[in-house]
């Protein structure tokens, strides 16, 4: 199976389904963090490149219900978030998950096929995670476990704390590729 893996440098989801034997290649405008197969620049460069599967993790500072206190100040931030969505998701790909926190791309996009949490997935912490999905099935929990901790809590103040919190679960990477990569 061909799988980008939209707007991530961690590169944990691509190396997820390149360890089970798909071509993966993760795209963001940074570098990736691990030696892989990866194009730094925009993603719009290689949406057409014959993907059987896209997941994209697009930016969510102006979009995330966390920080609705600061809507009004980034209406045009905001419109320009939205519609990049939009196009990942009208992207010509057969299979497409796009993924986000509680955003405003549910009540001007459209609601979420599911929402899951990392202690699902094996990990012991909560962030509510959207996904809204094309042709593909809801991922089903793996590791359902203890401790209901919000990592965001934890973490000081710092010009990487958005990278610490923004890079994909481990858990949640690895049941991508091991239930997506079957279908
Ligand atoms: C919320 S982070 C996602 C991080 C991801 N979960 C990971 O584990 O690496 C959003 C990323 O989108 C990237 N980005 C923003 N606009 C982009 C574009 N036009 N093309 C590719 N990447 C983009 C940013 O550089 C940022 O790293």
């Amino acid at each position: 199976m061909n799988v980008l893996i939209a707007c991530e440098y961690s590169g944990r989801v691509r190396d997820a389904f390149a360890r089970r034997g798909h071509y993966a290649m993760s795209c963001d405008l940074l570098p990736t963090e691990s030696y892989g197969n990866h194009y730094q620049g925009d993603v719009r460069d290689v949406l057409c490149d014959g993907w059987d599967l896209m997941i994209a993790h697009p930016p969510c500072t102006h979009l995330a219900v966390s920080g609705a206190r600061w809507f009004k100040d980034k209406l045009q931030e905001q419109e320009e978030a939205l519609e990049f969505v939009r196009m990942l998701m009208a992207a010509p790909i057969v299979s497409i998950c796009v993924e986000n926190p509680i955003s405003i791309i549910s009540s001007r996009i459209r609601k979420p096929d599911q929402i899951i949490q990392p202690w699902q997935f094996g990990h012991g912490e909560t962030k509510a995670t959207c996904l809204w999905l094309k042709n593909l099935p809801k991922l089903n929990p793996t590791s359902i476990v203890e401790g209901r901790e919000a990592r965001v809590h934890r973490m000081s103040p710092g010009p990487d704390r958005w990278k610490e919190r923004s890079r994909t679960y481990q858990g949640i990477a690895d049941a991508m590729a091991e239930q997506w990569g079957a279908l």
